[in-house]
């Protein structure tokens, strides 16, 4: 995807030097941000019309090789997926090698089970031998640990302070300063990070904490939808893993299986090319099971949390 010859967005119809600053400055500064943006966001941006916006998008497109791509770029592509190790063997099995760039992952379980401590081991994991790879870290919880970092990495074999160093974190205090977030890391990567991992944790606990009641159910789920939109985007371009996490809540009706099902539906559901249950096991074990993946069996895995990070039984 490719554009055809050094186009920029100058080259665009109806884009002179105030608009273009105007768009540089919101992030829209290549034609890719433009081809894969709504016209809202241009229009929010830029101060352009809808029509403008809609005819600066088309045209975006048509400059960018942005149809179909053959089943061998695909192919290509494909290589240059990153499998991040989680440390157990049985869960990177499971995985096919491990959590993918390119995609979205979303691990949901109850309190305890472990999404977090997975969140850790993948900041600390994501940088063996890769010494220039950067992990963001969008926290809502306030758990982030440095401690837990330093224990992870030393169990690796890394320096921990500068495994510390490499990981950018930042409380999002509600869901729209979370949404903001994960558009800024757009910006992190043209400061010259090499984000090969973004973390949120939760991803819906904001949501569900301030959008109660039957009637805002609609609102809240636009903005979900909007929200993973946005980091389906960032792993797609820049090739780098999302790891998201979301608790569990009662299902009242459930007569058979598990009684429990995740937060935000089938929006978050459908917006992760990976979803893995957790549940705490026997003997302090926990057990992952990983759901509707686009191309690995269903199956599950044992592992336990160590000071290392997690480990196979
Ligand atoms: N250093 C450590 N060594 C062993 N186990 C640990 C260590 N640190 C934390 N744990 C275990 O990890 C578990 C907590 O897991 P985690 O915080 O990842 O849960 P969670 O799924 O994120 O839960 P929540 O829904 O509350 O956010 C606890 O049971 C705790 O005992
Ligand atoms: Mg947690």
């Amino acid at each position: 995807m490719a554009a055809k010859k050094e186009l920029g967005i100058e080259d665009l119809p109806g884009v002179g030097a105030a608009t273009s600053e105007k768009l540089i400055l919101g992030g829209f500064d290549n034609l890719m941000a433009i081809a894969v943006a709504t016209p809202g966001e241009l229009t929010d941006a830029s101060g352009v019309t809808e029509t403008a916006a809609r005819k600066m998008i088309q045209a975006a497109r048509s400059m960018m090789d942005m149809g179909f791509q053959s089943g061998n770029d695909v192919f290509e592509k494909r290589k240059k997926v990153i499998k991040i190790s989680t440390g157990s063997e049985s869960f990177d099995q499971m995985l096919g090698g491990g959590f993918e760039t390119g995609a979205i992952s979303e691990c949901f379980g109850q309190y305890g089970s472990s999404k977090t401590q997975i969140a850790h081991v993948l900041c600390v994991s994501c940088q063996v031998n890769d010494p220039d790879a950067v992990a963001v870290f969008i926290d809502t919880e306030n758990t982030f640990r440095p401690d837990r970092i330093q224990q992870i990495a030393t169990g690796l074999g890394l320096d921990p302070e500068e495994t510390l160093k490499r990981i950018k974190v930042a409380r999002a205090f509600n869901s729209d300063h979370q949404m903001l977030l994960a558009e800024k890391v757009e910006e992190l990567i043209k400061d010259g990070n090499a984000v090969r991992l973004v973390v949120v944790d939760s991803l819906t606990a904001h949501f569900r904490a301030e959008f109660v009641g039957r009637g805002t159910l609609a609102e809240r789920q636009q903005k979900l939808n909007k929200h993973m939109h946005t980091l389906a985007k960032i792993a797609d371009i820049h090739n780098l893993c999302i790891y998201v996490t979301n608790q569990v809540m009662a299902k009242p009706d459930a007569f058979f299986g598990d009684p429990t099902e995740a937060i935000g539906g089938n929006i978050v559901g459908h917006n992760s090319t990976f979803r893995v249950y957790l549940r705490k096991g026997k003997k302090g074990t926990r057990v992952g099971k990983l759901i509707d993946s686009p191309n690995l069996p269903d199956s599950e895995c044992v592992f336990e949390i160590v000071t290392e990070g997690i480990r196979d039984v």
